[in-house]
C-alpha cells in the first residue's frame, strides 16, 4: 500500500477517535445536566408502570418536560396557592386585576397567548395559540427556554409537583376553567 493509503486511513482512524471523544464529552454534559435516576432500557418492557414510563419518557430525551396530565391529577390547588406567591410580586392573580410588572392572570389557563392589555415583548407576542396545559407546563417549567427573549425574569417553578400545582391554581382563577386535560 502506497504511503498515501495509509496517511488516508490514519486519518480516517483519528477522526473517527476524534468523534467518539467529543460524542463521549457531550454525552457526560448531558448526564450532568439531568442525572438518569433509571436506565432507560430497564423500564421498556411490558411490566412497566406508567409512572415508569413516564420517567423514562423524561429520562431518555434530558432535559424534556415530563406530561402534565397525571401530575395534574394527582397535584392540589391548595399547594398551588402558596406556590402562586412568587408569581403575585408581577402579576395581579385577582378577577378584574390591573397589570403590574406582568400582565393581570385571571382566566390566563385556556386564553390565548398574549392577548391582555401589556406590551408584551416580541418573543411572547411571536408564539402563537393559547395557553393550554402543556405550554403553560413548559413555558412555567422554563419561561427564557420556551420564550427565548421574553421579558419575563423568573427563572421558573423547577418541580414537576410545584409546577402541577401552581397551573391547578391558575385553572381555579376563572369564571369557568379550562376542562382539565
Ligand atoms: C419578575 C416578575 C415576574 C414574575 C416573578 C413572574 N412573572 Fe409572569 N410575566 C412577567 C412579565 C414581564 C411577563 C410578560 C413577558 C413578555 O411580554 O415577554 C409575564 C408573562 C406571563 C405569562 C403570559 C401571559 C399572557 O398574557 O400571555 C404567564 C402565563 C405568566 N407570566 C405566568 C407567571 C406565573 C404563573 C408566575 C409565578 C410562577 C410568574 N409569571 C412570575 C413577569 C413576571
Amino acid at each position: 500500500m502506497s504511503a498515501m493509503g495509509i496517511n488516508k486511513i490514519a486519518g480516517a482512524i483519528l477522526t473517527a477517535l476524534i468523534i467518539i471523544k467529543v460524542s463521549d464529552l457531550a454525552g457526560d454534559a448531558v448526564g450532568q445536566a439531568q442525572p438518569l435516576a433509571n436506565p432507560a432500557y430497564l423500564v421498556e418492557g411490558a411490566a412497566a408502570t406508567p409512572a415508569a414510563k413516564i420517567q423514562a419518557k423524561s429520562a431518555a430525551t434530558p432535559g424534556a418536560i415530563t406530561a402534565i396530565g397525571p401530575l395534574l391529577a394527582a397535584a392540589s390547588a391548595e399547594s398551588g396557592k402558596s406556590v402562586a406567591r412568587k408569581c403575585a410580586t408581577c402579576h395581579s392573580l385577582k378577577k378584574g386585576g390591573k397589570r403590574k410588572v406582568g400582565p393581570a392572570l385571571w382566566g390566563v389557563v385556556g386564553a390565548k397567548k398574549a392577548s391582555r392589555s401589556f406590551r408584551y415583548s416580541s418573543a411572547l407576542k411571536g408564539l402563537g395559540g393559547v395557553w393550554d396545559y402543556a405550554a403553560l407546563n413548559a413555558f412555567l417549567a422554563s419561561p427564557k427556554t420556551f420564550a427565548p427573549g421574553n421579558k419575563m425574569t423568573f427563572t421558573g417553578v423547577k418541580r414537576d409537583s410545584d409546577r402541577a400545582a401552581l397551573i391547578l391554581y391558575l385553572r381555579s382563577l376563572a369564571d369557568s376553567p379550562l376542562p382539565l386535560p
